[in-house]
């Protein structure tokens, strides 16, 4: 295949996730997060972009920009609202949307958590709590008996590198812990949770591809920075990485380099360009974290994510394309790269940034919920389209 184009049945698609999307998911621990004066939260994810409601529309729209696969999230604050009670109208309604995709030629890409937890999990102690393998593993169990006939691909864990980080270790995502003992406990739960998860998928209805979703880096050592860059590697990557032996892929999912000085993670060069989140623009993160997480693990990979927040569309179109050119080139040297997922499709509800960081290649009219597509979307579409990179980036007209 000549570098530049992409298989057949490669999957092209934009990502989400519930709570950033679909709107007053009250009955979680971000939900309550956002509402607690000390969490630092901008906003409160509120209606989000209404998609709990507006979600065929959303469909059309990845339809109609000529994606072919759509990954989203089931939340298991509305499936499963109290310990053991599951909702016939949560799990309907994602079954709806898996029904849905096929109608409109997309494959599913389901993700079963994707950083929130019910409020009554959170209260129980969240992943620190030792029945949270368990847990997870019945709520998926329910996902999988309701919707597991139509998944195209599921995601387990969205990013657990990143939940026990952020959560247990930086102290800035709930719980706001800043422990290294309690982050480690997680992170062994979330390995253990993640596998209860791949037995549940496997033992109900349909056959698809199952695996996790890691948040990966362009990690470098500068000088002196030899043990922090080791251990950063060792925690967040390949602890996980070794894990997931036996799943049908990994989940690659990127944004930026990191380097690490002796006193762990150093600021981003003076001078160098920078994201809206103030990461460094580091498109090529791509080809080097699927280079690395199929070297390491040996499974296909799924670029899940990657993105970049920008006001300025065309700096996303030339993240794009570039980010696609690293893949294409994986796929030229024979690594499994199976699809790429643009993060995301809606301007959506960023975390703690609430609605200051646009990474969608669709504008959501934060009053009206209008959806407005942005050059981008039909950039990609395009690609996704002809299966083929144009001309290199600088030779396309700016908008
Ligand atoms: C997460 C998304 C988030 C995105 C951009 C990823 O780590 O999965 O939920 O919005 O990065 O920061």
């Amino acid at each position: 295949m000549a570098t530049g184009t992409f298989p057949d049945n490669f999957l092209f698609g934009a990502a989400t996730a519930a709570h950033q999307i679909e709107g007053s998911n009250t009955n979680s621990d971000w939900w309550a997060f956002e509402h607690t004066a000390s969490s630092g939260c901008r906003d409160s994810s509120g209606d989000a972009c209404d998609s709990w409601h507006r979600w065929d529309e959303d469909l059309a729209l990845v339809q109609s920009l000529g994606l072919n696969s759509y990954r989203f999230s089931v939340e298991w604050a509305r499936v499963e609202p109290a310990p053991g009670e599951f909702s016939p109208v949560a799990l309907d309604h994602y079954r709806r949307i898996v029904q849905r995709c096929h109608d409109r030629g997309l494959v599913p890409v389901v993700t079963l958590h994707h950083f929130t937890l019910p409020t009554w999990m959170a209260e129980r102690g969240g992943f620190e709590s030792p029945e949270i393998a368990a847990r997870l593993g019945a709520y998926t169990e329910r996902v999988a008996g309701a919707i597991g006939d139509g998944i195209g691909l599921a995601c387990t864990i969205n990013e657990p590198n990143i939940v026990a980080l952020m959560g247990y270790l930086l102290g800035v995502f709930p719980p706001a812990v800043r422990d290294r003992k309690r982050f480690e406990v997680v992170s062994d739960a979330m390995r253990s949770s993640h596998r209860a998860m791949v037995e549940a998928l496997r033992a109900g209805p349909g056959r698809y591809p199952v695996g996790l979703t890691l948040s990966m880096a362009e990690m470098e050592a500068i000088e002196g920075g030899e043990a922090q860059y080791a251990q950063a590697l060792e925690h967040l990557e390949d602890a996980y990485l070794r894990a997931v032996g036996g799943d049908d892929f990994i989940g690659v999912q990127c944004y930026t380099r990191l380097r690490f000085g002796p006193d762990g993670p150093v600021d981003i060069p003076e001078g160098a360009r920078r994201t809206l989140m103030g990461y460094e623009f580091r498109p090529e993160v791509v080809e080097h974290t699927v280079r690395r997480a199929a070297a390491v693990c040996g499974l296909p990979v799924v670029v899940t994510e990657t993105g970049i927040s920008a006001d300025d569309d065309a700096e996303r179109i030339e993240f794009i394309d570039t980010a696609l050119r690293g893949v294409a080139a994986c796929i030229a040297d024979g690594i499994d790269v199976r699809g790429f997922y643009y993060w995301t499709l809606l301007d959506n509800f960023e975390w703690v940034l609430g609605y200051s960081q646009p990474f969608g290649i669709v504008a959501c009219d934060r009053a009206t919920f209008e959806r407005m597509p942005k050059p981008s979307a039909t950039h990609l579409g395009r690609i996704a389209r002809s299966r083929e990179l144009g001309s290199p980036v600088g030779a396309e007209p700016r908008q």
